[in-house]
This record gives C-alpha cells, structure tokens and sequence, in this order.
C-alpha cells in the first residue's frame, strides 16, 4: 500500500485547518467516540468518573491530538516503507493500549471518530476523497500499532 501524492496533501489540508480548532475538535471526536461505543468511557483515565466530557483536560486534548497527528504521519509511508510515529514508538502504543484493555475493534470506533471530526473541522473542503485519504492513513497506523500489540499479548 503507498499513498498517492494527492492523498497525502489531502491528509496535510485538513490537518493544516484542524490545527486551529484543538480544544473543539478534540471535545468533538472524544463526545462522537463515545457515541458511537459508551463503554470507551471506562478505558479512559480522565473519563471514567466523570459525568461528562471534560471541557478542558490536557489528556483528552492529548489523545486527541496524538490520533490525528500520528494519523497525519503515516501517509510518510511512501517515502519511509513502514509506519513511522514520532515522540512515540509504535512497540510503546502497543504496549499501552494492551495494558489499558483497548480491544481490536475499539480501533474502528475511533477511527469512525478520526473521519468524522475531520469532516466536521474542515467544513466545506470535505469530499470522498480527504475521507479515503484519511481512512487509508488511519488503517495502516491501526494496524501498526495492532501488530504489536498481538505481539506482546
Ligand atoms: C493512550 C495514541 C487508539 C485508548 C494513548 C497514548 C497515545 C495514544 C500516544 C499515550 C500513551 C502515554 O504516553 O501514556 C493512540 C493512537 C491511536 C489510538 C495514535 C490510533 C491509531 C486508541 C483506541 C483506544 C485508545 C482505539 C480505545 C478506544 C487509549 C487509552 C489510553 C491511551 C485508554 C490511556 C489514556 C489515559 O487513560 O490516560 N493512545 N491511541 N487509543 N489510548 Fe490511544
């Protein structure tokens, strides 16, 4: 799999306009996220005995942004042959989510998130293809980070 020169710029658009919109977009993506799967709640340090999704905690604004940024970074796939993440290692996020008891599927829960804040912070620049670009980017850290994680398991 390698990404065309135009996925990748799609991927770079939308960041470049999400970039802006942090705090919102991450309060977004945690509030569709458990939406769509309420349980998630439970994995989450900063969720779990909370009432509600809170407005302003470094942690949520952390996950968030490390999904989209990291997700942002493997399009460099073309030009690196394998997913690479920076700040982290992909051995570490497998071991991490291993341990907080993140499961397969949780991965396509978040990435119905990842899609559906981009579409919202990008706006009217939204189209099937900055979807494709970003599920396609999104699949290949998945499953990365997945590997690993079978890997220690
Ligand atoms: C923690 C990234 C998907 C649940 C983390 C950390 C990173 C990260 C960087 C912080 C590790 C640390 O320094 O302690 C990612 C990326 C993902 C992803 C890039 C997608 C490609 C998921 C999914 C779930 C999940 C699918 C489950 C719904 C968690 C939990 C923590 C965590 C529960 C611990 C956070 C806490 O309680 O403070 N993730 N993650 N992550 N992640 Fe993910």
């Amino acid at each position: 799999m390698s990404f065309s020169e135009e996925q990748e710029a799609l991927v770079k658009e939308a960041w470049e306009i999400m970039k802006e919109d942090i705090p919102a977009l991450s309060l977004y993506f945690f509030t569709q996220v458990l939406e769509i799967a309420p349980a998630a709640k439970g994995l989450f340090s900063f969720l779990k005995d909370a009432e509600e999704i809170p407005q302003d905690n470094p942690k949520l604004k952390s996950h968030a942004v490390k999904v989209f940024k990291m997700t942002c970074e493997a399009i460099q796939l073309r030009e690196k042959g394998e997913v690479v993440v920076s700040g982290s290692t992909l051995k570490y996020l497998g071991s991490v989510h291993l341990q907080k008891g993140v499961i397969d599927a949780h991965f396509a829960v978040v990435k119905e998130g990842v899609l559906r804040t981009v579409e919202k912070g990008v706006g009217e620049k939204w189209s099937e293809e900055m979807k494709g670009a970003w599920s396609e980017a999104y699949d290949q850290l998945a499953a990365a980070i997945i590997t690993e994680m079978k890997k220690e398991a």
